[in-house]
């Protein structure tokens, strides 16, 4: 005569292969093996059998409840299988790969499902963005220069942004209309030129540093302005460097990028924090554009009430005006990078446009 714990696991067994679905399935696994289900009762009333029946009745009740578990776990698999097939059938596995809107496959939807089924999957080989082959072509030309990587918030504060950079308070770039004010009232830096005064507080003089990164202007959107662009700052600080160390290295510098025959040209400008100031113009054969002078910088001699802007945050006279001098640039990545690759429209940069990309790639 079977053991009562032998015709459970037998109903069980059925119940489980009869199961249509994982509900059911989910129903038979919480009936016998759930906390208070069947098996799980046996195995209370294993404290009141005696002790030649507790080894028996304990060994067949493990080798129910592993049998049950396997069974219940097998039709789990089954289930699952079906559901994958069932996803499959929709899929033509002897198309190629599919790629998706922004070029990466199989990370989404349909293409998700061929990854595994397919074994094939056409990742595609990214590039780098025609603003950062700027960026590096530039830093590379730098740093043969001699100057060094430094770096600063995107998010600062008034001080950094124009105090230091003997703005006062009633210049229009301060203005609302002009800067990105957050609540708290710092702001969105509308130019690396923060990063002048950050590095000068941070390290005394001699200074030859470049600092790439981006900036924000409340500017009405077009061809030629975004409210996010791209600078290189640059500052050398020395005891005897001139507006000709200053045109001799930006020269070089638009030379080595646009080719031996650009034309630089230097014109006279105003910024708070630099005197005398320029703007820097090129013009190239070997550009499309090369007939036309084109802006491309700002730049000029450090000013020195900004040297002594940083001497009072740093609380010592390092930056002494008497003693020091340099020159200080604001390069337009953007700009550059339009010139360089021939690019009509600055908003083309951010509109991740694969047909824009691949051209650079
Ligand atoms: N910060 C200036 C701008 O964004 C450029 C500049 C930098 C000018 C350094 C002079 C010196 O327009």
């Amino acid at each position: 005569m079977p053991h009562p714990l032998e015709e459970l696991r037998d109903a069980a067994l059925r119940e489980i292969s009869d199961a249509r679905d994982v509900r059911a399935l989910e129903a038979a696994r919480v009936k016998y093996l759930g906390r208070s289900g069947s098996i799980s009762a046996w195995g209370e009333q294993m404290k009141t059998l005696g002790k030649d029946e507790k080894p028996i009745v304990g060994k067949l009740l493990n080798e129910v409840r592993s049998a049950l578990t396997a069974a219940i776990e097998e039709r789990t698999q089954a289930f699952r299988a079906q559901k994958e097939a069932g996803a499959l059938a929709n899929i033509d596995i002897s198309l190629p790969g599919s790629t998706g809107p922004t070029g990466y496959s199989g990370y989404s939807g349909h293409s998700a499902a061929s990854v595994g089924y397919s074994g094939y999957l056409p990742l595609e080989r990214g590039s780098l963005h025609p603003l950062t082959q700027m960026l590096d072509r530039s830093i590379d030309i730098f740093r043969r220069m001699g100057f060094a990587l430094a770096d600063g918030p995107d998010v600062e504060d008034e001080w950094h942004c124009f105090d230091a950079l003997n703005t006062p308070p009633e210049h229009p770039a301060r203005n609302e209309q002009d800067t990105f004010y957050l609540p708290d009232g710092r702001l969105l830096r509308t130019h690396t030129s923060t990063v002048q005064i950050r590095a000068m507080q941070a390290a005394p003089p001699p200074m030859r540093v470049i600092a790439p990164g981006a900036a924000y202007r409340r500017d009405e959107v077009d061809a030629m302005h975004s409210a996010q662009f791209h600078q290189i700052e640059g500052l050398y600080v020395d005891e005897t460097v001139s507006v000709g160390d200053l045109k001799g290295t930006l020269e070089l510098f638009m030379r080595e990028l646009f080719g031996p025959d650009t034309e630089v040209q230097f014109r006279p400008h105003y910024f708070p924090f630099t005197e005398p100031s320029l703007e820097i113009y090129v013009k190239s054969k070997a550009l499309k554009r090369g007939e036309q002078w084109i802006e491309v910088a700002g730049c000029g001699m450090v000013h020195p009430a900004v040297f002594e802007a940083v001497n009072k945050a740093r609380g010592d006279h390092a930056y002494d005006p008497e003693k020091w001098t340099g020159f200080a640039f604001g390069l337009g990545m953007d700009r550059l990078a339009m010139i360089l690759f021939d690019i009509p429209d600055i908003r083309l940069f951010a509109q991740n446009d694969l047909r824009f990309l691949r051209q650079f790639a």
